[in-house]
């Protein structure tokens, strides 16, 4: 399998996931986007949005006070970011090779990017190359014991049920329907273990781990599953001194 296999995904796919992002308290992020905010916390300088889809991370990062660069292998993508205005400036590139400058960011955050590159240490080493040795680095992935399980049913109680080992490393492929709109999700399940070996290769130090719960608001029954298993894993990374 190459790894354009992703890129082709989302370009086929681009204007599904633009739907589906958007959608008002649709996807699961919009349960989480106040805890996001207060994780990046405010800063100044520039950030690197990488892999930003259709740009909501972007404008996170706006409200959070940062300059944004927006990338994205996908220009479909990238027009819909710049349509919503969602950064500064805007490029179709791929995190294994950004076109810009060493050291230029003071920030890079790749929100739930990570399970769609084959490559996750190469992307992580071009990361560090375009950041600041005292920049930071940003990571949210789908939690990977989340992502090798699922809940029994629907309801808040609904037992977890880990059908096959959390070790080991796939590709998935699934899609999700819901309230009239539908995504094809694709990407790559791996342990924590492989993504703190990426970071060890790329040497970026691991300085802040979160396990976010949902938004108070958001303790309707569908989300509230996930005070019981952590959906996502929330990283901050430094670059260490060589
Ligand atoms: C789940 S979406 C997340 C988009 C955005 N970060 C967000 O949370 O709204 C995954 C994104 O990764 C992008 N992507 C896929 N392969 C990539 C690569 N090699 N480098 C950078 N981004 C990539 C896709 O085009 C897509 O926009």
């Amino acid at each position: 399998m190459n790894k354009d296999v992703d890129i082709e995904h989302w370009s086929r796919f681009a204007d599904e996931w633009t739907t589906w992002a958007r959608a008002p308290d649709h996807d699961a992020f919009w349960a989480y986007r106040a805890s996001l905010l207060a994780f990046i916390g405010r800063g100044a300088g520039e950030a690197l949005d990488v892999g930003c889809g259709e740009g909501r991370v972007s404008r996170v990062l706006k409200d959070c006070g940062y300059q944004v660069t927006a990338i994205d292998p996908v220009e479909r993508l990238i027009k819909a970011a710049e349509q919503a205005g969602s950064a500064d400036t805007y490029k179709v590139a791929a995190a294994a090779d950004l076109p810009f400058e060493d050291h230029r960011f003071d920030l890079a955050v790749a929100y739930n990017v990570l399970m769609d590159i084959e490559d996750v240490p190469g992307a992580l080493k071009e990361i560090r190359r375009v950041l600041r040795p005292l920049g930071t680095l940003v990571i949210s992935i789908v939690h990977p014991f989340a992502d090798r399980g699922r809940f029994a049913g629907p309801e808040a109680d609904a037992p977890f049920i880990l059908q096959k080992s959390y070790f080991g490393r796939e590709r998935f492929e699934g899609t999700e329907a819901r309230n009239g709109l539908q995504m094809h999700f694709a990407g790559w399940s791996q342990p924590l273990e492989s993504y703190m070996a990426a970071l060890e290769s790329a040497q970026f130090a691991v300085t802040s781990l979160r396990e976010p719960v949902p938004d108070a608001k958001d303790r309707d029954s569908r989300m509230e599953r996930w005070n019981k298993v952590p959906l996502f894993l929330w990283l901050k990374a430094r670059i260490l001194p060589i």
